[in-house]
């Protein structure tokens, strides 16, 4: 799906295919670096980091393994709240392994600060996060995030694996969704 094809459900265009390509690049540099003679173990996030996943770990010149978790805020709407429920757990025993986590997006960031000690108590080695995105300004709690792709402002955006129910995951780049589609 192209931009054009929902142009009227976007304000702006954030970020293009070209940028995220190239920051992902810049991104698995700096991973090699500071991951050199290691096996890690990718962690994605359903279904948001799937595009991510998908690019950075093809992008690595690493050995590298793959799993996948699902989970799930307590109550509705665009808020989170930090209550979270495993909808799908790892197929993977984590003691010893060297983990880096892939993120989408960080919001709040209580998902996440949820989901990082969770996965410390299954005693891996180390535990790390790659996000394409952050939100500074949407910051609730304060987590040692090592590689961001781009921070963004306070705003909703979808594409490149981000939804807004369940629709834009498939643009290829990310943009600001017009209030209009939510209110
Ligand atoms: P928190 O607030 O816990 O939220 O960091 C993390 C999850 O909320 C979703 N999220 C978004 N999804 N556009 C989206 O499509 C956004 O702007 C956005 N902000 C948060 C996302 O699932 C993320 O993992
Ligand atoms: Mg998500």
């Amino acid at each position: 799906m192209e931009f054009t094809d929902v142009n009227d459900d976007l304000t702006e265009i954030l970020i293009t295919e070209e940028q995220i390509r190239s920051r992902l690049a810049e991104l698995c540099r700096e991973i090699e670096r500071d991951y050199a003679g290691k096996d890690v173990l990718l962690i994605g996030v359903l279904k948001g980091a799937v595009m991510v996943m998908a690019d950075l770990a093809r992008e690595l010149k690493l050995p590298i393994t793959m799993d996948w978790m699902a989970v799930s805020s307590y109550g509705s709407g665009t808020a989170s709240s930090g209550v979270v429920r495993i909808l799908k757990d790892l197929d993977t025993d984590l003691s010893g392994k060297t983990v880096l986590i892939v993120e989408d997006i960080i919001d709040s960031g209580l998902t996440l600060s949820w989901l990082l000690a969770n996965l410390r108590s299954r005693g891996p080695e180390s535990i790390e996060i790659c996000t394409l995105l952050r939100k500074p300004e949407a910051a609730r709690v304060d987590i040692d995030v090592k590689y961001v792709g781009f921070e963004i402002p306070n705003q909703f955006v979808v594409g490149y694996g981000l939804d807004y129910a369940e629709k834009y995951r498939n643009l290829r780049g990310v943009g600001i969704l017009a209030p209009a589609v939510y209110s």
